[in-house]
């Protein structure tokens, strides 16, 4: 499997593909691949000749330093893994920040119409600006046309979404379902890090959702949130960090339930010091 790790190497390879009228899917990733990832990779298989993974942990979308410092780094074995998906079809993209950014490793400011100032975007700075950022490069280089993108971060979906119709991307954005362990508990990078007795109480995360779900059936929006804050208040473990319920398309909370509108709960919460996030959609 070639692994590039410049953009001159990459831009030849994609160059030749599109020359070969080749149809090139693309995932994009920070590595520390799990089968969350893999489901992306194989549903971009099914829909395309060639898969480009890029591998990069982008530190201009992370707010919290140790996060980036402490953030997985196991390129050899993600690519071991991807192996075992297809040998052929797929190749990587492992560029270093300086490729990436050139000796200025900073973000462009991006206008999302306002999704980026919701749920991640209060509570990490900057950080729709950093995924924006490596995004839109990442897309300019590979020049898929269909890039995948899961539903897990949702408000990073629909805010590339944004992002490829503002700046008139060519590639089609397609999100992809949540993959979760048996637990019910959505797979994650950061799972990897959590403590054996946080593990075992964090698919009560899933669980309060679904029954958030239920719940929303019949009940207005803040008698559900109210239901949570206080299942998260009895938990000793789980700290929740916020609970919203939102249009799935403008990701404004709800006011008042239309039967026009999808829905969707989001969570963000802290198991120890890691922070986990989920959602679930409502309709
Ligand atoms: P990362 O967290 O590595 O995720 C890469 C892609 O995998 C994202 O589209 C994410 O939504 C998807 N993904 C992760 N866990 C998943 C799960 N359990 N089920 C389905 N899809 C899942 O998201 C990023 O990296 C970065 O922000 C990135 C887009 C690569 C920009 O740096």
């Amino acid at each position: 499997m070639k692994v590039y790790t410049t953009k001159e190497e990459i831009s030849k390879r994609i160059k030749a593909l599109k020359t070969q009228n080749k149809s090139i899917g693309f995932v994009a990733t920070m590595g520390a691949l799990h089968q969350g990832h893999l489901a992306l990779v194989k549903r971009s298989l099914v829909d395309n000749e060639v898969v480009a993974v890029s591998i990069f942990v982008n530190p201009t979308q992370f707010n919290n330093q140790k996060d980036l410092v402490k953030y997985p780094r196991t390129l050899e074995r993600d690519v071991s893994l991807l192996k075992s998906v297809s040998e052929n079809k797929i190749f990587v993209f492992a560029p270093t920040v300086e490729t990436i950014y050139n000796g200025n490793t900073t973000s462009e400011c991006f206008d999302y119409d306002g999704l980026e100032y919701e749920m991640e975007g209060k509570f990490r700075q900057g950080h729709f600006d950093g995924v924006g950022t490596i995004v839109k490069r990442l897309l300019e280089i590979i020049q898929p046309d269909k890039a995948y993108f899961g539903e897990k971060d949702f408000q990073q979906l629909q805010i590339i979404k944004k992002l490829a119709e503002k700046h008139h991307l060519s590639s089609e954005i397609i999100g992809c379902k949540i993959h979760r362990e048996k637990s019910g508990l959505a797979m994650s990078s950061r799972n990897e890090r959590l403590k054996e007795n946080y593990k075992d109480e964090a698919p009560f995360i899933y669980k309060t959702l679904k029954a958030a779900k239920d719940k929303f059936g019949t009940k207005s929006a803040n008698k559900v949130i109210e239901w949570v804050i206080k299942q998260f208040a009895k938990n000793e473990l789980l700290e929740l960090e916020y609970f919203i319920i939102a249009d799935e398309q403008t990701l404004k909370p709800v006011q008042r339930k239309s039967n026009k509108k999808t829905y969707r709960a989001f969570i963000a919460v802290y198991a120890d010091d890691i922070r986990l996030i989920d959602n679930i959609a409502l309709n």
